[in-house]
């Protein structure tokens, strides 16, 4: 078998299972199954495949075909600048989360000094991409789940930042310590009842624990925002990724615990998906 004949085997393996993207997919399992990167694999097509990588890839097309996102299976996701190191006990970063790097950045010039606290760190892609971004920023990252602020640690190793931040496995309502300038999160929002409707990728492999927004979908989204409130110094910036649904609601919940609103972004999609406010 040639790299040619094996990606079009996979391919058709993919396609019956209906998974979306079956060409791209394979191209990348198969970089992985070789160590090659895509490049090679497109300008090689007739190179001769051994035994142990055929055998290597089609347990990879086993994985993929379940429904298991690429990101888990390859233990990378890119993000921002940076790639980030990975597994089923985080969520996989998103584009539109994005987003919130791009505000903070707006916001802040190149050389402010400040403590940025980001609640629900998960993989660390927010806290990490602003400290590479900000050379004098000090971060803080807390998370209830002790296997993703394991993950944090050591894409900030990864990225050589651990001298600029702090990690704590704890539940955002017990989290007392630090006054910030800066607050960042990408909470939970999705309501219990949707959960159901979201791809199977995503429900079957991601974390509940870092999808679920309880009932109304706003149980985490209210708890990053009323302790925000308490963490963050006066005119300080608490920048949340929000459901495209919830901005009024969000409003409300924030002028309740002085905060002004000072916009709501829109993404790719054009929907509401982040609110920059200020406290006052
Ligand atoms: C939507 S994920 C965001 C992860 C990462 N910041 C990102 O944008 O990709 C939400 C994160 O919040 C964490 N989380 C959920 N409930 C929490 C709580 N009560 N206190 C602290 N973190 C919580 C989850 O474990 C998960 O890592």
């Amino acid at each position: 078998m040639n790299i040619e004949n094996t990606l079009n085997r996979a391919v058709k393996m993919l396609n019956k299972f209906n998974i979306k993207n079956p060409k791209l997919d394979s191209e990348i399992l198969l970089s992985k199954a070789i160590s090659k990167d895509r490049r090679y694999i497109i300008l090689n097509s007739h190179e001769k495949i051994n035994k142990k990588i055929l055998f290597d890839f089609n347990n990879l097309i086993e994985r993929r075909k379940k429904g298991e996102p690429i990101a888990y299976i390859t233990n990378n996701k890119e993000f921002w600048n940076d790639s980030f190191y990975v597994d089923k006990n985080v969520l996989i970063p998103r584009p539109d989360t994005e987003l919130i790097i791009d505000q903070v950045l707006t916001i802040f010039q190149k050389n402010k000094q400040l403590q940025l606290l980001d609640i629900g760190v998960g993989s660390g892609c927010i806290l990490l991409s602003l400290l590479k971004e900000r050379p004098n920023f000090f971060g803080t990252g807390i998370d209830i789940s002790k296997k993703s602020i394991n993950i944090s640690k050591y894409n900030a190793k990864i990225l050589q930042l651990t001298n600029r931040v702090k990690f704590y496995n704890s539940d955002v309502d017990n989290f007392k310590i630090g006054k910030y300038d800066l607050i960042v999160s990408n909470p939970p929002y999705i309501e219990s009842v949707n959960l159901k409707y979201l791809e199977r990728d995503v429900i079957n492999f991601e974390p509940k624990l870092a999808l679920s927004g309880g009932f109304d979908g706003f149980s985490k989204i209210r708890k990053v925002i009323n302790k925000a409130a308490y963490l963050i110094k006066r005119n300080g910036k608490l920048i949340l990724e929000i459901g495209f649904s919830q901005t009024e609601k969000v409003r409300k919940i924030l002028k309740e615990n002085g905060f002004y609103t000072n916009k709501v972004l829109k993404d790719y999609e054009k929907k509401d998906r982040c609110v920059v406010s200020t406290k006052i």
